[in-house]
């Protein structure tokens, strides 16, 4: 299977095409790219196993490769500035393209290296995770990382192209593998019903990676995503529905020092959370909890903390990620599975007593 999906953002617009043997095809990479220098940018996990395809596919361009060392804490100032420098030593023009081929890190670190260099050049995403094929390579957040928190400094930049493609999911190690697959379920969870039941009965097919029924997931979850930063691409709104599970998710992996759980993992059992809260406020049925946490487990996934939490401890934590010190927070919460919304002032104390279950305090 091979697919297109239009995200059209006016002059910013741009296409997301996903399907098998895509890094090796010259023709939509070279159409994309205006001038004839290109930055390629990977790391060292990453460009041993598929920067030769894309090389090839760019044969007689003016091209430089950027290889930095693999991990969460080479998404930094310092790194831009090493991409920086190489497209300074390529001498690179206002139409450069960089393209970016690797997980969020490089697609996040490669976007906002690209925003910079001259205010603003061509960057096109080449994701090879599942998470940034399903999230982090569309949509134009883009940013690195400083010691005060992750994101800190960004910028909105649209890449001009996204290039999903399939077959590389195949060496993902599997436990990140598993953890995109969270992000896939998110979006049955908050916007789509008939795709949450999709996911359930193919659950076999995408612990195997299937290569056609992963297709169709990545297709399905990036519609979502498409259609949502086309309405709200700044965040001012409903963008923020994409954040599910991702406040419970961020103070969790905040406990667990970043090197206790994966993101993904962080967000699974932190939608397993929102759900539990959501059925304690009468908000939506326990049984709709229920099957969101089976369908987690099915694709290997955790539903609960891995160590007792405090619950206060949570939700200070969770204060600071939306940087309040209101005793009331404002959570994404759902009304059953496909029905996410946006709760203002849910009393901290309602989700200390949720979390309450089976933590110590
Ligand atoms: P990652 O980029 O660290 O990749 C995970 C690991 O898999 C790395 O070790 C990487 O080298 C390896 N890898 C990547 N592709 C591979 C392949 N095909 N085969 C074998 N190994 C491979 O992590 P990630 O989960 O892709 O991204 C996480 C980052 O994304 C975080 O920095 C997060 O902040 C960011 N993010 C951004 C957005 C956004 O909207 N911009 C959204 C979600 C997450
Ligand atoms: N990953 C959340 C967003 O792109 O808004």
């Amino acid at each position: 299977m091979s697919a297109e999906l239009e995200v059209p953002l006016g002059e910013r617009g741009y296409r997301v095409r996903i399907g098998q043997g895509l890094l090796a095809d010259p023709d939509p990479l070279r159409a994309a790219i205006r001038g004839r220098q290109v930055l390629l940018l990977s790391n060292t996990t990453v460009a041993p196993l598929y920067a030769a395809r894309v090389e090839t596919a760019l044969t007689g361009m003016q091209l430089r490769t950027v290889l930095l060392e693999d991990g969460e804490r080479h998404k930094t100032v310092e790194s831009a500035a090493r991409i920086w420098q190489a497209l300074a030593e390529l001498g690179a023009q206002r139409n450069a393209t960089l393209l970016a081929l690797g997980g969020g890190v490089i697609g996040d670190l490669g976007g906002f290296a690209a925003a910079c260099w001259m205010r603003g050049i061509d960057f096109i995403q080449l994701p090879t995770t599942l998470l940034a094929m399903v999230d982090s390579s569309v949509g134009g957040k883009t940013g690195v990382n400083l010691p005060q928190g992750k994101n800190l400094v960004g910028a909105f930049w649209q890449p001009r192209l996204v290039l999903a493609d399939i077959d590389t999911l195949a060496t993902l190690p599997a436990r990140e593998y598993r953890a995109g697959l969270a992000e896939v379920v998110k979006y049955g969870a908050i916007f789509d019903a008939a795709f949450f039941d999709w996911l359930e009965r193919h659950a076999d097919a995408l612990s195997a990676r299937a290569p056609e029924t992963l297709a169709q997931a990545v297709l399905r979850s990036c519609r979502h995503k498409t259609a949502v930063v086309v309405r709200d691409e700044r965040e001012n709104g409903e963008r923020a529905l994409l954040n599910f599970g991702h406040t419970f998710g961020h103070a969790l992996e905040t406990l667990g020092d970043y090197s206790l759980l994966l993101h993904g993992e962080a967000v699974a059992i932190g939608m397993c959370m929102a759900a539990q809260l959501s059925a304690e406020l009468g908000l939506a049925p326990t049984a709709d909890g229920a099957r969101l946490r089976e369908l987690l487990r099915a694709l290997g996934l955790p539903t609960t903390r891995p160590s007792p939490v405090a619950p206060r401890r949570m939700v200070e934590l969770m204060r600071l990620d939306k940087k309040t010190l209101s005793d009331r927070l404002r959570l994404i919460l759902w009304r059953g599975i496909g029905r996410a919304e946006i709760f203002d002032g849910i009393d901290a104390e309602a989700v200390v007593a949720s979390l309450a279950d089976d933590a110590i305090d």
